[in-house]
Order: structure tokens, then C-alpha cells, then sequence
């Protein structure tokens, strides 16, 4: 299922945009945005094919075929331990949607939301989108380091309304320990904050790691916390535009949902993605452990091949198939690194930059692995012959 010969080069140039194979020249090896080589589960596509024969593709409930909400639900008990409530879950188009909702919810001008730095962009984007401040919380980039629970208490101040988490941590590929999740939850608690768990890399988990989604610590933390999902990088549905949004209580799914303007119809989520997520859900644990199974294996030809290169450094992630290694040793900054694998090797990565990451990426690169072994090995066959001719 994740051989190189499972991957359809071809197709990918022609549907594959995002920084990646329909958007870079030819030649060129995409190991940009995170979304995988491989085809999605058979079962996905032919769960939207039923779907399709029937020719009725009426709109559905503002919150959400029930069909979905159950299935999402039982996701949640069964994996996380989260006695999760079908009511208060909805599909939206998009994790990055369902953020943005979250953000749109619970934020007005002027309040402060802290972010973790790094992480992905889509916090602080929609944090001052709302005229609100994202304030950062430098945690470097080693996941083995623990989190200083006493440093992020400092920056909470009256005006703090949220706490935003991307468990696990893109870029970094930090898998938060429950202890770690502790802290964070006690704190929202202690001073009645919103806790946005973004947990959509959270099925990437890599042995011995376990995830913990914080919903599930205790009742008062779960009362604190939104839980953010979605199908982009677990079962790369990206195209399908499918994500999701858990509250724990009725107050907090209301302005939620209203927020989201389902109700107006001006949004919603396609009826297609909720069947196609719905599939991923019942019927491709099968397939999500082998694509994890696979990850393992790239993850460790991938760092092995960046420790390799002289100047450069790279942690072992515990979650994502994101490798993010400090080329400060290069004599590089991250853009000028970027530009040089681009034209010289011919492949795309993304430099650590402020506006992608947050300050503390600035020195790193941000590699995504979801692909074959035989196409990493070409990457990196590509970049070692430019570094050792310099
Ligand atoms: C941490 C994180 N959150 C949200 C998203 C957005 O996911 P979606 O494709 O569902 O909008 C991404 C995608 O890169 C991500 O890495």
C-alpha cells in the first residue's frame, strides 16, 4: 500500500497543489506541505461512490449528518477515553475552519490568546484575525524537553482568554505527556480559559509515544476545552475539505455553531466529505496503522540522512511525519538553505520562517515525509551530492 509503486506521480502533478507536485516545477520533489503521496483507504472512495449512485445530494443539517457525529463520537471513547457527546460535535469544512470558528467564538479585539512557539501558522492567523494578540510561549525545538507549566503562567494576564494547543506539535513533532497536559488544563481551569486542542496530527504517533488528548484528563478540563479534528493528514482527505469541532458543553457548542454560520447557510460541510470521513472513521484502522507502520520506517532513513549532513541537526519526532532539523550549523539562514535545495537538488522544503512557524523556527527547515522510501532516498541522494560539493 505505501511502495513507490502505489504512487501516482502522474495524477499528483496534475492534483497535487499546495507547495507540492502540481505546484513546483518539473523535476522537482515536493516535501513541502504536509498531505501524503499515497492514495486514500479503497474503502473511502467507495463509500462516496454509494453515496453518489443514489444522485440526492440534498443539504444536509446545519450541525452535521448524524451518521457523522455518531461515528466521531465513538472515535473519541473508544481511542482517546473521552466520553464524548454526539451532540456537541459538528463537521465543518476544514480543520483550519474549525479554528478559525474556535477563534471567532470565544475572542474579541483586544483579548490574548497564547500560542506556542513554534507552531503552525494557523493560530496566529486567526487569533488577529479577530483583533485579538497572539502571545508566544517559546518552548523550543527538542520534544523531550518538558514544558515549563511555571513560564507559561506568567503570561497569562486579565486579558488572556485561550490557550491554543497543537498536540501533537507541528512543526516540532512534540507529543505532549499527560503531566505536560495537566499543567496546561489546570491552568485554564484556575483562570476560566479556553483550551483549543488542535489534535489533527494526533492518530501520527510514533512507538513509544502515546497521545492524550487533554479532553480527556478530567471534567473540569474537559469543560475548559474545544477539540479541534481532521482527516487531511491521518487519511489525506485535505481535498475533501472535512475537519471537525468537539465541545464538552452545551454553551460552548452554541456559540460555536453559530459562529460557524452553518446555520445561514453561508458555510457547511459537503455531504461527500462527511461520508468519505465517516468511512475513514468505521472502516480504515486497517489502513492508518499500516501507513504508521510505513511512517516509522521513513521517519528513521529521514533522520538519519539529515544527522548525516554536515551543519545540520534533527530531533527524532515523536508525532507527524514532519522531520524539523536546525541547519544554523550550514552557515544558512532557513530561506537561503530553502533556496539552495530548490534550485541546486531540486527539492522544495519549507524554511522555518516566522510567519509559517513563529520566531523559534527561524534556523530550521520543515521536512514532511508522507511519501515513499524510494522517493526520500532520491531527495536526499540529491542533497548530499550539493553539500558535498561544497
Ligand atoms: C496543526 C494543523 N492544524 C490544522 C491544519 C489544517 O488542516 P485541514 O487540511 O483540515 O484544514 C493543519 C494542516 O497542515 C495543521 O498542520
Amino acid at each position: 500500500m505505501f511502495s513507490n509503486s502505489s504512487i501516482n506521480l502522474p495524477l499528483l502533478k496534475t492534483r497535487a497543489f499546495n507547495l507540492r507536485w502540481a505546484s513546483v516545477p518539473d523535476g522537482v520533489i515536493p516535501l513541502t506541505a504536509a498531505d501524503p503521496d499515497f492514495p486514500c483507504a479503497p474503502e473511502i472512495a467507495e463509500a462516496i461512490c454509494k453515496f453518489s449512485k443514489d444522485r440526492y445530494f440534498s443539504y444536509s443539517p446545519d450541525e452535521g449528518y448524524s451518521f457523522f457525529k455518531e461515528s466521531v463520537a465513538n472515535y473519541f471513547y473508544k481511542k482517546r477515553g473521552i466520553a464524548a457527546d454526539a451532540n456537541y460535535i459538528f463537521p465543518v469544512d476544514s480543520a483550519a475552519f474549525a479554528i478559525a470558528t474556535v477563534c471567532k467564538a470565544f475572542l474579541q479585539e483586544g483579548d490574548e490568546a497564547i500560542i506556542f512557539d513554534p507552531v503552525d501558522f494557523l493560530f496566529k492567523y486567526n487569533i488577529e484575525s479577530n483583533q485579538a494578540k497572539a502571545i508566544p510561549f517559546a518552548i523550543g525545538i527538542d520534544p523531550n524537553q518538558i514544558l515549563d507549566i511555571e513560564k507559561l503562567s506568567d503570561l497569562i494576564t486579565a486579558r488572556t482568554k485561550m490557550i491554543c494547543l497543537c498536540n501533537p506539535l507541528n512543526p516540532s513533532g512534540k507529543v505532549f505527556s499527560k503531566v505536560e497536559l495537566e499543567g496546561i488544563g489546570n491552568l485554564a481551569v484556575k483562570h476560566g480559559l479556553i483550551i483549543l486542542s488542535d489534535e489533527i496530527w494526533s492518530d501520527i504517533v510514533f512507538s513509544p509515544h502515546l497521545f492524550t488528548s487533554i479532553a480527556s484528563i478530567n471534567k473540569e478540563i474537559a469543560n475548559q476545552t474545544v477539540t479541534v479534528h481532521g482527516f487531511s493528514k491521518s487519511y489525506g482527505l485535505a481535498g475533501l475539505r472535512i475537519g471537525l469541532i468537539m465541545a464538552s458543553n452545551k454553551a460552548h457548542y452554541d456559540l460555536l455553531l453559530k459562529a460557524s454560520l452553518h446555520s445561514s447557510t453561508v458555510h457547511g460541510s459537503n455531504v461527500l466529505a462527511q461520508v468519505a470521513a465517516t468511512a475513514a472513521l468505521n472502516e480504515c484502522d486497517y489502513w492508518l496503522t499500516a501507513f504508521i507502520t510505513h511512517l516509522e520506517k521513513v521517519k528513521r532513513i529521514c533522520v538519519d540522512h539529515l544527522n548525516a549532513i554536515e551543519g545540520v541537526n534533527c530531533f527524532e519526532p515523536q508525532g507527524c511525519y514532519l522531520a524539523f532539523p536546525s541547519i544554523v550549523g550550514t552557515g544558512y539562514s532557513s530561506e537561503a538553505f530553502q533556496q539552495k535545495l530548490l534550485v541546486e537538488a531540486k527539492v522544495a522544503v519549507v524554511p522555518g520562517l516566522s510567519k509559517w512557524f513563529g520566531k523559534g523556527s527561524e534556523g530550521y527547515i520543515r521536512i514532511s515525509f508522507a511519501t515513499s522510501e524510494d522517493i526520500i532516498n532520491d531527495a536526499f541522494a540529491r542533497i548530499k551530492k550539493i553539500m558535498d560539493t561544497n
